[in-house]
């Protein structure tokens, strides 16, 4: 295995582990709300969201160990977002992670509830994380909260709901992706820069180098939409095309997407020269995002 993939694989063996540990038991009353959170979060996600924030604090000087909870909060809240995400009155979708959706498997409303209690239980982990000396926990909360809320992720999703059935112009597809995706991937890599004590540098460093990566993120997985199985993505494809959405390649083409979302992986690259050697980690986690078929 090359030195890359152990590293996704170790780190995502290390961050079930302790989601493991943060998330009630499934024999935990009322069982049923946890079990759903368990099937939607053990699914076999990506892990994405952790590990980048769980690098950013090892360039940033620390360890993985710093950054443990706030891998786990953007997780959890991440989680929410795709089980809300496939609901019927949303993107109506039956399969997540290779496994049928949570309102599939349990309903619709404990599916809702699921996604609820998620978005609490991300805050309520995200306060474990240690102080340091620039930040406390009130300031990984507001960094958290503002991304989940109605200026980013779920203002996203509110303009991604409303742009269904309209070709939207690229700079409100742009807007869409930089708030429904590149926030919250933004966010882990500053909660992980912050847990390890970054300076105002390497915050704004983090900051920089998430919004071009998400955006590029967000953008392959228009393409993938498009360009993969359901098999392979574990998410049924074509449905960008089928719910008549706003997307890359509906816009400006294949090629041309492709394209963008190496220019941004290049910008990624260019904002993280203030952490010199220490940013190769992440230098080739946002060429694996660009690469990656699923
Ligand atoms: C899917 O994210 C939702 C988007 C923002 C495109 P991921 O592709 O990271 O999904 P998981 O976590 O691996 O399931
Ligand atoms: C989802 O975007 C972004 C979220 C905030 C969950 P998509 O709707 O494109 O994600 P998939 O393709 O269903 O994973
Ligand atoms: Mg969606
Ligand atoms: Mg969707
Ligand atoms: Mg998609």
């Amino acid at each position: 295995m090359s030195d890359l993939k152990t590293y996704l694989a170790d780190r995502c063996t290390y961050v079930d582990a302790v989601l493991d540990r943060l998330i009630p038991s499934t024999e935990t009353a009322p069982t049923t709300i946890h079990k759903a959170m368990r099937h939607s979060v053990f699914a076999g996600g990506k892990r994405l969201r952790p590990i980048l924030c769980l690098a950013a604090a090892e360039a940033s000087g620390g360890s993985k160990e710093s950054a443990a909870f706030a891998a786990c909060a953007v997780e959890c809240l991440h989680t929410y977002s795709l089980i809300h995400d496939d609901l019927p009155s949303m993107d109506n979708d039956d399969f997540r992670r290779g496994v049928p959706t949570c309102h599939k498997v349990y309903g619709d409303g404990i599916a809702v509830l699921a996604g609820d209690a998620l978005q609490a239980l991300a805050f309520e982990i995200l306060v474990k994380t240690p102080i340091t000396h620039r930040y406390h926990a009130g300031d990984l909360v507001l960094e958290l909260a503002r991304t989940a809320g109605s200026l980013h992720l779920v203002g996203g999703q509110v303009a991604d709901l409303e742009g269904e059935g309209k070709k939207l112009p690229l700079e409100a597809l742009r807007f869409i992706h930089e708030n429904k995706t590149a926030a919250l991937l933004t966010t882990s890599l500053k909660l992980g820069g912050m847990s390890a004590d970054c300076d105002a540098t390497q915050l704004q460093a983090l900051h920089d180098f998430g919004m071009a990566t998400g955006l590029a993120f967000q953008i392959i997985d228009d393409i993938l939409d498009v360009t993969q199985t359901s098999e392979k993505l574990g998410k049924s494809a074509g449905k960008d095309l089928a719910s008549d959405k706003s997307t890359y390649p509906a816009l400006i083409g294949l090629e041309a997407s492709r394209d963008e979302a190496h220019r941004l992986t290049q910008l990624a690259h260019d904002s993280l020269s203030v952490f010199g050697h220490h940013g190769k980690r992440l230098r080739e986690l946002a060429d694996y995002l660009l690469a990656r078929d699923y």
